[in-house]
């Protein structure tokens, strides 16, 4: 039933040394294939097409980025600065998420070790970072169901944060998937998440698979549906959390953060230590990622805006850390 968004497979790879299998997601939900990813470049245009996304399966990508440049250096014939050079292609395929940073981090002292030390603690990152998903999981829906007293939560959550954004289990997505494991029968308004719907390609998905009921909802309903007072809570998850509290999510975060506060509903954002940045001070440090026009002007394989319209597309926005009602972690659940 779970899904492994990314993962190294032994038994895959051209020469018998492994390669990384990621779940292809540009495909889903129609499809479901896999990518086997033996170069670094292979691996950074996988990132860059949304195949393997979601911060903390960026992680991963990065901690086994780090093995395959290894293997393509000892393939090719690099010397030491060009495997460098590999590895910090991936570390910046993609900027805001900071756990793609700190996988590499996490294993790149390990290189002078060999590669089969830097890949037990590549897979390492995975496995503590299903550990910590289900953690933070617990602790939130603990806390979530202690303070919201109904007989059927209804959540309103936006992007993909389950197991397809994660390793294996999910971070916000993960909080709902315990309640509902606690018998607590959450509802979800998933919000498709403009402009390359991870909610409604993804979470809705993965909802239905896990038999959680849901409701896809258009993006601009979020307002609507919290007057109407068919909203319970907002919970989201998280691509960098900087050292004062402010948070880079999904593009349309910081709208729902705003909208949450006028309507007085709590709003969460859950997410592993390994997300939370002490390096980076408040949201006006955090990198946000301007991403391909195309991805704005165009649906679904057709053209809808007049060609040469300009086009802005910022992939992530920084909620304020006032805004939050709490952070949920596997450390336990904070306030600002
Ligand atoms: O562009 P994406 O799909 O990588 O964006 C993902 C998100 O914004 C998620 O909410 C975030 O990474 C948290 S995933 C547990």
């Amino acid at each position: 039933m779970t899904l492994i968004a990314i993962a190294w497979d032994d038994d895959a790879g051209r020469d018998g040394r492994g390669a990384v299998r990621l779940l292809d997601q540009t495909l889903l939900p129609g499809t479901t294939a896999y990518r086997e990813i033996v170069t670094t470049d292979e691996l950074v245009v996988a990132i860059a097409e949304l195949a393997v996304r979601g911060a903390p399966a960026l992680g991963v990508a990065g901690a086994l980025g780090v093995v395959l440049a290894m293997d393509e250096g000892a393939r090719e014939g690099w010397d030491d600065a060009r495997v460098q050079a590999a590895v910090d292609r991936v570390r910046h395929a993609r900027p805001t998420a900071v756990n793609l940073a700190w996988g590499v981090d996490q294993v790149r002292p390990l290189m002078g070790r060999g590669r089969d030390a830097v890949l037990v603690a590549a897979r390492r990152v995975a496995t503590e970072d299903e550990a910590a998903n289900r953690e933070l999981s617990r602790l939130g829906a603990d806390w979530l169901l202690a303070r919201i007293d109904r007989p059927r939560l209804r959540v309103l959550t936006h992007c993909n944060t389950g197991s397809l954004a994660c390793v294996g289990y999910g971070t916000a997505l993960g909080v709902i998937r315990a309640a509902h494991e606690a018998g607590r029968r959450p509802s979800v308004w998933v919000g498709e998440t403009r402009p390359v719907l991870q909610g409604a390609r993804l979470t809705a998905w993965e909802l239905q698979r896990l038999g959680i009921p849901c409701t896809l909802v258009a993006d601009s309903m979020a307002a609507a549906l919290m007057a109407a007072g068919e909203v319970d809570a907002v919970i989201v998850g998280a691509d960098r959390i900087a050292a004062n509290g402010d948070v880079a999510n999904k593009i349309g975060t910081y709208g729902l953060a705003v909208l949450a506060r006028h309507h007085g509903l709590p709003f969460y954002v859950a997410a592993p230590r390994s997300t939370f940045d002490r390096d980076t001070p408040d949201g006006s440090a955090i990198p946000v990622e301007r991403r391909d026009a195309e991805e704005v002007a165009v649906v679904g394989g057709r053209r809808l805006a007049p060609e040469g319209v300009a086009v802005e597309n910022r992939a992530f926005d920084v909620t304020p850390a006032g805004l939050v009602t709490a952070y949920v972690s596997e450390d336990g659940v904070t306030r600002p």
